[in-house]
């Protein structure tokens, strides 16, 4: 048990991988349901402006859907090397457009 003042480091990154609540959590799946994900934290410190960066994701991936009509992967990827989040450094794509 904590005392008082004492401080919690939580490593979200890793929560979105627990194989005790995902199916296959290393698999990249786009249709996977997503219910308890982390991303944006929880409780009365979540991200403020959690509403604002899911609008600005919709909006992303819709003109890109909207626009592109094909994506690969043109490289390796490199990961941002982080203890608490997981991220890209880059990631190379190439675009084709409708
Ligand atoms: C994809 C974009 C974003 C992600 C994934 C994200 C994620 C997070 C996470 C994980 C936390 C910590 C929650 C916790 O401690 O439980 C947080 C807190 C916070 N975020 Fe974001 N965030 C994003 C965008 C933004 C933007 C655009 C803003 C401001 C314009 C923002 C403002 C804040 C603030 C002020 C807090 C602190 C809330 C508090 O401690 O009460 N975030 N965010």
């Amino acid at each position: 048990m904590l005392g008082k003042h004492e401080k919690v480091l939580v490593l979200i990154g890793s929560a979105g991988r627990d194989p005790l609540v995902w199916d296959e959590p290393e698999r990249f799946d786009i249709r996977r349901k997503i219910t308890q994900q982390v991303g944006y934290g929880a409780g009365v410190h979540g991200c403020v402006a959690q509403m604002m960066a899911r609008l600005e994701g919709e909006v992303f991936f819709r003109a890109l859907a909207t626009q592109v009509d094909r994506l690969e992967v043109t490289g390796p990827s490199t990961l941002r090397l982080h203890p608490g989040l997981r991220g890209l450094v880059s990631l190379p794509l190439a675009l084709t457009g409708k």
